[in-house]
Formats: structure tokens, C-alpha cells, sequence
């Protein structure tokens, strides 16, 4: 099976390579990615020499472009997207144009080339907020940020072309996703990485605000049971199972590197910040055999030693994003 990786050069989409790789030796990948400022090609250092594997890069934005990448592609597994919410709200041009315009393209390209199964890799961002409860695959879309109107833009998208064209197309919407190699800007490793170095860290409104943690090889074992299990036309969510407010995560962190609540910095809250975000991820686990296998404390505690062990990996990346 030949596959289309698209942003396979950013967090998750490098985890799900490596991971495809390094356990299927007869594993075809081709990456396509822009490498945008989060887009980094050394992720992908230790399965360079796979033989399956190729490098393209390009914007998913421009036809030509994908047309090229998508020739013989049996599947596509799409995860390239502006993912940072502060910067949607900086400027939300980026996150249409990628998101949105960029999925149409992928997707028209998908039906011009026969492509056998589309997965758009989405979020749970997509609901809103919830007070109580989880949602389920049906729940409404309600988006509140300009990244998750984007996202859910694009979402309904894919599904769209499922219901018009008959694209073969399964959406996975996952929760907030950590571990190596996440580019240090996003909430775990900008707090372990300014730890690290002595600094504080900035912690939104009074932390009350609640996600749900998965391990990012979690995330992609559940996307690869989603490529051969899913039924086209629907929606899978994948969840971790820990739920934490962002005070009890920050309090964990600080445990990790044995600093105290005084490198906390308590700052204005995030413009239209969700509260709690939680999905009910029974479908996936009941159908597709879903299980997350890293447990939240060991997943972190090890998730610090990488950075620990990384700074070359991401001091650079830090500096070049002008990140405090
Ligand atoms: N990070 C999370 O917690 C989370 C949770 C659920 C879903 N998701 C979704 O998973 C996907 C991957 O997220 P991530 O955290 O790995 O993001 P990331 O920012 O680390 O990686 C995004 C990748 O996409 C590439 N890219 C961006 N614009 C592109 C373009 N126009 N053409 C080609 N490549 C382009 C970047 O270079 C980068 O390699 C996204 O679709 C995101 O919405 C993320």
C-alpha cells in the first residue's frame, strides 16, 4: 500500500511515519510538507534510509503541486494544517488557506487520482467547549477559535466529498496530543523546555481550563486501525483518558524538574478560551480495538527526558520562533 503522508514533517505526522516504518520494513510512504516553520525534516532522520520512504516537499495549496505527490497513492493520510490557536488568533489567513483551501485540493486530487481511502486527521477542537459530559461522533460542531473553525471547515469538507462524490473518506477527531518532537511553542514543551533553563512559564486566566491528554503514538496507532478498520463516510474519535485541568498539568510539570509554583506566571487569559474539551471515544475502542497504551505519568515523565536530552533539537527552534 502506498501512502500519501501529508505534513509528515510536523509533530504528529513525523510519529506516525516512524512508527509506520520502523515496523513494516515493506512499509511506501511519501511526505508531503511545505516545512513551515513547524515542519521539521530531521523528525524524520530515523527512518531516512527506510527504503519506502520519500520526500517531497510542497504546499498542499497548490494543485500542481499535490497532483505530482499524489500520482500512484493508494491512501492518503492527511495531517498538515496550521495548528497553533495563538496564532490563529494573530492572524487566521494562514489557517484558511491551509486548512481549508488546502484540503480542497488534496481532496479534488484524492477523486482525480482514484485514491482508495482519504483520512482527514481533525480534532475534538472542532465541538467547542463542554461543561459536562463528552461528546460522541454526532454531537454538533461549534468551534470557537479561528484554528478550530478552520479545522471543522475542513472536517465537513471531507465528509462532503464522501457524501457527494463517494470518496472514500474517514475523519478522526483526537484530543490534545503529547510526547517527542512537538515543536516548543505548544503547551507541554514550552513549560518543560523554559523549566528546564531556569524560566518561568505562562500559565492562561487561572487554569481552569480542562483538556484530555493522549500519547502522540497513541494518536497514531489510532489513526492506522481508523486506515484499515474505519468505514468510509464516518467519524472516529481518539481520546487518552486524562483529563486534566491546565493548574494540575503545570503542578505535574513543575514536579518533574523540581521547580516550585514561584516560576509560574499567572497571564491574561487566551482570547475565547474553550473551558473543557472531552469526547467519548467508546466507538473507536468497540469497533477498532482501540486502547491507549502509554500511561499519562509514565508518557510525561518520559516526554521531559526527551526534551532533556534534545536541546539541540529544540533550542533552535525556539530561538528562531522568538519564543519566551
Ligand atoms: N497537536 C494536537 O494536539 C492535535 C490534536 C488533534 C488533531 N491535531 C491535528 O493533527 C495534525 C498535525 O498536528 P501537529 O500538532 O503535528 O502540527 P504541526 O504544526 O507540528 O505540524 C504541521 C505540519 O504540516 C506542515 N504544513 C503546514 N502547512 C502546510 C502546507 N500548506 N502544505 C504542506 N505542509 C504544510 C508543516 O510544515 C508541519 O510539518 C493537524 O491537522 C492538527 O489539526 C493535532
Amino acid at each position: 500500500m502506498r501512502i500519501l503522508v501529508t505534513g509528515g514533517a510536523g509533530f504528529i505526522g513525523s510519529e506516525y511515519v516512524r512508527q509506520r516504518l520502523t515496523s513494516d520494513p515493506t512499509a511506501r510512504i511519501t511526505v508531503l510538507d511545505k516545512l513551515t516553520y513547524s515542519g521539521v525534516v530531521a523528525n524524520l532522520a530515523p527512518v531516512a534510509e527506510h527504503p519506502g520512504y520519500i520526500f517531497f516537499r510542497g504546499d498542499i495549496c497548490e494543485p500542481d503541486v499535490v497532483d505530482q505527490a499524489m500520482a500512484g497513492q493508494d491512501v492518503v493520510v492527511h495531517f498538515a494544517a496550521e495548528s497553533h490557536v495563538d496564532r490563529s488568533i494573530e492572524g487566521a489567513g494562514p489557517f484558511v488557506r491551509t486548512n481549508v483551501l488546502g484540503t480542497q485540493v488534496l481532496l479534488d486530487a484524492a477523486l482525480r487520482h482514484g485514491v482508495g481511502r482519504f483520512i482527514h486527521v481533525s480534532t475534538d477542537e472542532v465541538y467547542g467547549s463542554i461543561a459536562e459530559g463528552s461528546w460522541t461522533e454526532g454531537s454538533a460542531v461549534a468551534p470557537n477559535s479561528p484554528y478550530s473553525a478552520s479545522k471543522a471547515g475542513s472536517d465537513l469538507l471531507a465528509l462532503a466529498y464522501h457524501r457527494t462524490h463517494g470518496l472514500d473518506v474517514v475523519v478522526t477527531r483526537c484530543s490534545n496530543n503529547y510526547g517527542p518532537y512537538q515543536f516548543p511553542e505548544k503547551v507541554i514543551p514550552l513549560f518543560i523546555t523554559n523549566l528546564i533553563d531556569g524560566k518561568t512559564v505562562p500559565l492562561y486566566g487561572d487554569g481552569r481550563n480542562i483538556r484530555d491528554w493522549v500519547h502522540v503514538s497513541d494518536h497514531c496507532r489510532g489513526i492506522d486501525l481508523v486506515l484499515h478498520g474505519g468505514t468510509a463516510g464516518e467519524v472516529y474519535h481518539i481520546g487518552g483518558g486524562t483529563e486534566l485541568s491546565n493548574h494540575k498539568l503545570t503542578g505535574l510539570l513543575l514536579d518533574a524538574v523540581g521547580a516550585g509554583w514561584d516560576r509560574v506566571q499567572y497571564v491574561a487569559d487566551r482570547k475565547g478560551h474553550d473551558l473543557r474539551y472531552s469526547i467519548d471515544d467508546s466507538k473507536i475502542r468497540e469497533q477498532l480495538g482501540y486502547a491507549p497504551q502509554v500511561d499519562f505519568e509514565e508518557g510525561l515523565a518520559a516526554t521531559v527526558d526527551w526534551y532533556r536530552a534534545h536541546r539541540s533539537w529544540w533550542e533552535p527552534l525556539k530561538k528562531r520562533a522568538r519564543l519566551r
